[in-house]
């Protein structure tokens, strides 16, 4: 019986001119009811893609979804419709906060305007209903001043404060499961702070899972309990969060960890750009990859547990 939150074999591709690439290729990823799973991988990874794909928003007939299983709560979301995704999955039990916070949020229309359409629309709340349900979610999210917030247009808030009206709305619906894409990509790192302690609270408090994307491993370890590294559509490392982010295996993990500066002083480091023969069948991080040998081109690596517990897709993760 598959858990609470689990991919099967997802294997997504997109067509272009010169054919189709193969963006995804997972082969199981897991997430506890109530816990947090944080994906990290660099840009292109795949990391929005495999968003859209749970929740059925992926781009057609661009995108193909191949094989896999999406499992939650005993379903299999790539088995159901789009009328039944819609009426009852996404934006329903699943909410998802989007990359880019002013393509989520209507300019036209005050902070008050966009959360009562969508507590009209979702939860049938009409009149003064509405309006004490959307001062709850605005001091759900911590805002303060909540009511001259309902007031106000995007534009007259600050990043941060944008951030918090959006998750508002996603969760206003009462989902349990949340999908948050790289939430403070675009935040001053004392704003990110505060969206993270958000969300983190907010999963504490309201007893829901959440995957939490990101581009920077350091944001990881702070809330989440297990971590996934995607690297070119694949996870290549997947685990508890300190056994991913202290004791790492996979040599590409472990080059996301140097680069984070530790103090002021130091530079930021880069991961290599050796430029090997590209990969045809094995590893996809073979031509990066400074401990590569024959085998790591010849095949395709598989999750496996390594010895200190999480899982790793490398051949050279043990002979370090
Ligand atoms: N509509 C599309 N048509 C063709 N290719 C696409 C499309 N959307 C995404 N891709 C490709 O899929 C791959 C994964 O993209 P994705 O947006 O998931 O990356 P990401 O990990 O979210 O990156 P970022 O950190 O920049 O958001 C990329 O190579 C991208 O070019
Ligand atoms: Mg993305």
């Amino acid at each position: 019986m598959p858990g609470y939150f689990e991919i099967q074999n997802l294997s997504v591709g997109f067509r272009t001119f010169e054919g189709e690439r193969r963006v995804l290729d997972i082969e199981r990823l897991v997430i506890g009811r109530g816990e947090t799973y944080g994906l990290v991988g660099e840009s292109g990874a795949g990391k929005t893609v495999l968003a859209l794909t749970i929740l059925g928003l992926l781009p057609k007939p661009a995108a193909v979804v191949h094989s896999g299983s999406i499992w939650f709560d005993g379903q299999d979301l790539l088995q159901k419709g789009e009328k039944e995704l819609y009426a009852r999955y996404r934006g329903k039990r699943l909410a998802m906060i989007f990359q880019d916070p002013m393509s989520t949020l209507n300019p036209v229309f005050t902070v008050g305007q966009q959360i009562a359409r969508v507590v009209e629309k979702q939860q049938g709340l009409r009149g003064a209903a509405v309006a004490k349900r959307s001062l709850e979610l605005l001091e759900m999210v911590k805002l303060p001043d909540a009511q001259s917030t309902l007031k106000k247009y995007p534009h007259e808030l600050s990043g941060g404060q944008r951030q918090r009206v959006i998750i508002a709305i996603a969760l206003s619906c009462g989902a349990e499961f949340l999908i948050a894409d790289e939430p403070t990509r675009n935040l001053d790192v004392t704003i990110q702070a505060g969206i993270l302690k958000l969300i983190g609270d907010l999963q504490k408090d309201l007893g829901i899972s959440v995957l939490f994307i990101a581009n920077n491993v350091g944001l990881v370890n702070v809330f989440c309990k297990n971590a996934g590294i995607l690297y070119h559509g694949k996870l290549v490392e997947d685990g508890p969060s300190e056994l991913v982010i202290r004791a790492a295996k996979h040599p590409y993990t472990q080059t996301l960890i140097s680069a984070i500066p530790r103090d002021k002083s130091e530079k930021l480091k880069f991961a290599s750009t050796v430029i090997k023969p590209e990969a045809q069948r094995g590893c996809p991080y073979y031509s990066r990859c400074n401990l590569a040998e024959s085998i790591c081109f010849d095949r395709m690596p598989m999750l496996e547990t390594s010895s200190s517990g999480q899982k790793v897709a490398c051949f050279m993760a043990e002979k370090q």
